[in-house]
């Protein structure tokens, strides 16, 4: 099996930069040119930014693994996401983060995923139900139904509840507002310029941020009332630090719940989504796929959910995962700056110069993987498969700051690919080929059509 998978429009070598900064507000990959596939390392350097793409093993292991603490994350970023999320752990560095990660990496181990379960296959379930047979934009189906796992995983309630489904809508509105970088961060314009946010972003921001507000207060009452459910708001909430005792805040918790929305439902969903265009334009892998989620049949009309165990018995959906992850990692770059003077590959680099690390670069990177643009789940069953993934496949990056909901999210994943397959037949148009673009996440710039047959 080798069809190539849909790529970007890329742009041609040589653009001036006031289009290259155009296309880059609109989507951060058809602005890169083809030659990135093939290159080692690239480099802008204007007046105002300096930036290098890196895209050798050892110097993504360099940054990510080694010496992270010199390549910190990137001011630029967090300029663009401060609104929503204040000081949660996808923006701080240092000893702040580091406490937040001892008290957030617990919730997410392997024993407390199996205990996510029951509330993953409720909101699998709730998917398979939902949707509607004929032609389907399944991008936002599946934003729905990740956005479901974690209000259920995080809050014990579903997407229907009332403050949920509001929290859903606002930011899927402040998404259409906000932009993916604030222009003058990235160009590192004089601090005291103002960077102004569109009034609706502003809104949008302060409306989620008082709704979540709501949600973790209440929370923090119940917690104190020793009424609260044992899910992972409760788990994250009561777990103090072990270096320095303390819990979270109410007001620290709002912001690390912002994240856990934001990471942890736009990427399944964009996972999620491709894989399923996968799946739908390989028919026989597909029946492959559906005769392999059979394992699950025996739960659908039974009180008891599936046990985690179950996820072993479907090796080619996490395999089709894996692949969907490598050609389209819904996390498309890093970013992270020189903490300090570096030399990349010959070239000098200052203290504060941009340094992106691409996943999606390096997931398609000619000078690691055979074949690199095709979508072939069975090199996943390879073992050569596994140096090319050691240098390749980073779809939750790597070291310290790994992302820390990977086994979760994987798990989520599978699960709802296989529920759907067990009900539902998925065909792709030929004339509704997606063409990925990236915002926050990778997504296609027209959305993911699908026609869906019930089974
Ligand atoms: C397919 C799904 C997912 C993908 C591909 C993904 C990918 C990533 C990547 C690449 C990062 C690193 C970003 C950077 O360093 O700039 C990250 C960080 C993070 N992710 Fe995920 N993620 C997924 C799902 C989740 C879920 C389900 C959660 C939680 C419920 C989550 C929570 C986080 C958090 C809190 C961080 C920040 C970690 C830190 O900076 O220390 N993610 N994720």
């Amino acid at each position: 099996m080798s069809i190539k998978a849909p790529m970007p429009d890329h742009r041609p070598d040589r653009v001036p930069l006031w289009k290259h900064l155009a296309l880059f507000r609109a989507d951060i990959l058809s602005t890169q040119p083809v030659r990135l596939y093939r290159a080692k390392m690239a480099e802008v350097k204007l007046p105002f930014l300096h930036s290098v793409m890196v895209n050798t093993p050892d110097l993504v292991r360099l940054v990510l693994q080694e010496r992270p603490r010199d390549f910190p994350k990137s001011a630029r970023v967090r300029e663009g996401l401060r609104l929503l999320l204040g000081n949660s752990v996808f923006v701080t560095n240092g000893p702040d983060w580091e406490g937040q990660r001892r008290i957030i990496d617990p919730a997410f181990e392997g024993g407390r995923l199996r205990h996510s379960f029951p509330a993953m296959w409720a909101a699998a379930q709730a998917s398979a139900a939902r949707l509607r047979p004929g032609l389907q934009e399944i991008e936002a189906e599946m934003s729905h139904a990740a956005a479901d796992v974690i209000f259920r995983t995080l809050f014990s309630i579903p997407i229907e509840d009332k403050t949920a489904a509001q929290v859903y809508h606002s930011f899927r509105a402040h998404q259409r507002s906000a932009p993916i970088v604030n222009l003058a961060a990235l160009l590192r314009l004089p601090r005291w310029l103002p960077r102004p946010f569109a009034r609706e972003t502003r809104s949008t921001a302060a409306h989620i941020r008082a709704l979540i507000t709501a949600l973790t207060e209440a929370r923090m009452q119940a917690i104190t009332a020793g009424t609260a459910p044992d899910d992972l708001a409760t788990k994250i909430m009561t777990t103090p630090d072990p270096q320095t005792g303390a819990c979270f805040s109410t007001g620290e918790m709002v912001d690390q719940v912002a994240i856990f929305f934001l990471a942890g439902h736009e990427t399944s969903a964009s996972a999620l989504a491709w894989a399923l265009y996968l799946v739908a334009s390989h028919p026989e892998w597909q029946a492959q796929l559906a005769q392999e989620a059979e394992v699950l049949r025996p739960y659908l009309d039974s009180a008891t959910a599936p046990d985690f165990g179950v996820l072993r018995h479907m090796p080619l959906i996490r395999d089709t995962m894996r692949e969907a992850l490598r050609l389209y990692p819904p996390v498309p770059m890093l970013v992270r700056e020189t903490a300090r003077p570096e030399v990349f590959r010959k070239r000098k680099l200052g203290r504060g110069a941009q340094v992106i690390v691409s996943l999606w670069h390096l997931g398609r990177h000619e000078g690691i993987w055979p074949d690199p643009h095709a979508f072939d789940p069975e090199r996943w069953q390879r073992e050569s498969t596994k140096a090319c993934a050691r240098d390749g496949y980073l779809p939750f990056s790597a070291g310290p700051r790994v992302c820390p909901g990977a086994g979760f999210a994987m798990a989520e994943a599978v699960l709802i690919l296989a529920r759907l397959l067990l009900d539902w037949q998925f065909h792709a148009l030929p004339d509704k080929r997606p063409v990925p673009i990236a915002h926050m996440t990778v997504r296609a710039r027209d959305g993911i059509w699908l026609d869906c047959i019930k089974r």
